[in-house]
């Protein structure tokens, strides 16, 4: 037996030991000290630097990077650009703010429990904080191709479904919108008391690219189309259950000629 061997096997292994033990306490010790250092690992989007700044143009500037790098527009549009696989953010400043909308961001599950909206509390403090300070500019102020101000780009509109011939059925449509409370919470440009700014405004509700058949089962159970089938969990649009199938294919209809 060649004991040099064995001996300088020992110590190799006990400087490697020492130099784990070293790593572990530096980590333990400094760690806590370097509050940002852990949230970005692991972290699906670019880490972005902590913020080291009171100024709110620049933290709203950061909350616009962390909004694109997370890719909330491959379900949300924002003054009709985005995917649609849930509903508008053009004006959710109006009905989510502060600590609500960081639950939205970290658990939305807890919200809607079965939305296939994913949970982004891997961001950091800095960039949620970011996020949720940009999203607090999407407020009544903004004025947009939502809202009616603005040319639609060509291709939107070249990929907009055609019109309902049935100008009868788009008029009747027009009256359950107004019998029915939505202005409440809509805003339509041009049409009478359709002033509200709780919901996503709807003068363009028809450029989103969304499908009859989604506009319809909206109206009857709204967080239907967001879960893939379950309808439970927190909302504020009411469902339109109670109407008449002809009432909702005439309210469908209107919707989606509104551009
Ligand atoms: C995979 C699709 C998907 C992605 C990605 C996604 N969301 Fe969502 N989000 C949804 C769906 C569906 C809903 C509606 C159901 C619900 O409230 O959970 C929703 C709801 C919301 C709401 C509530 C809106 C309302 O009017 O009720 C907010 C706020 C929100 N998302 C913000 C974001 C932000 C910010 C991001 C990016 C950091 C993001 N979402 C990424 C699918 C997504
Ligand atoms: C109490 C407020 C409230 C009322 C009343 C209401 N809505 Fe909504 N609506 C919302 C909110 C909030 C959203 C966004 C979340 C969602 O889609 O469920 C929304 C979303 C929508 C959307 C989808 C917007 C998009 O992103 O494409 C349409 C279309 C719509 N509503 C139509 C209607 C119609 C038509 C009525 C009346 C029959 C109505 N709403 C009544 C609050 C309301």
């Amino acid at each position: 037996m060649n004991f040099e061997r064995w001996g300088n096997l020992f110590w190799l292994l006990a400087f490697v030991y020492f130099g784990l033990f070293v790593v572990g306490q530096a980590d333990a010790l400094f760690g806590g000290l370097m509050p940002e250092a852990h949230h970005d690992v692991e972290t699906p989007v670019k880490p972005f630097a902590a913020l080291h700044t009171d100024d709110e143009e620049a933290i709203i500037a950061l909350g616009e990077k962390v909004f694109n790098n997370a890719g909330c527009q491959a379900c949300h549009q924002i003054g009709l650009v985005g995917n649609n696989i849930g509903p508008s953010l053009s004006n959710v400043a109006q009905r989510f703010q502060g600590e609500q909308l960081l639950k939205k961001l970290n658990e939305p599950q807890t919200l809607v429990a079965n939305t296939v909206m994913p949970s982004y509390a891997n961001l950091s403090h800095d960039q949620q904080e970011a996020l949720v300070a940009y999203l607090g500019t999407f407020n009544g102020e903004r004025e947009g191709l939502e809202t009616g101000v603005g040319e639609v780009p060509e291709d939107i509109l070249a990929n907009a479904a055609p019109i309902n011939p049935d100008t009868a059925l788009i008029e009747r449509g027009l009256g359950v919108f107004n019998n029915n409370g939505c202005s409440a919470c809509h805003a339509i440009a041009g049409v009478d008391g359709a002033v509200g700014v709780i919901g996503p405004d709807l003068t363009r509700e028809g450029l989103r690219g969304r499908t009859d058949e989604w506009q319809k089962e909206h109206l009857i159970s709204s967080l239907t189309v967001y879960t893939n089938g379950d309808p439970s969990g927190a909302k504020l649009m009411p469902n339109y259950d109670r109407l008449s199938d002809g009432d909702l294919d005439a309210l469908v209809a209107y919707l989606q000629s509104l551009r």
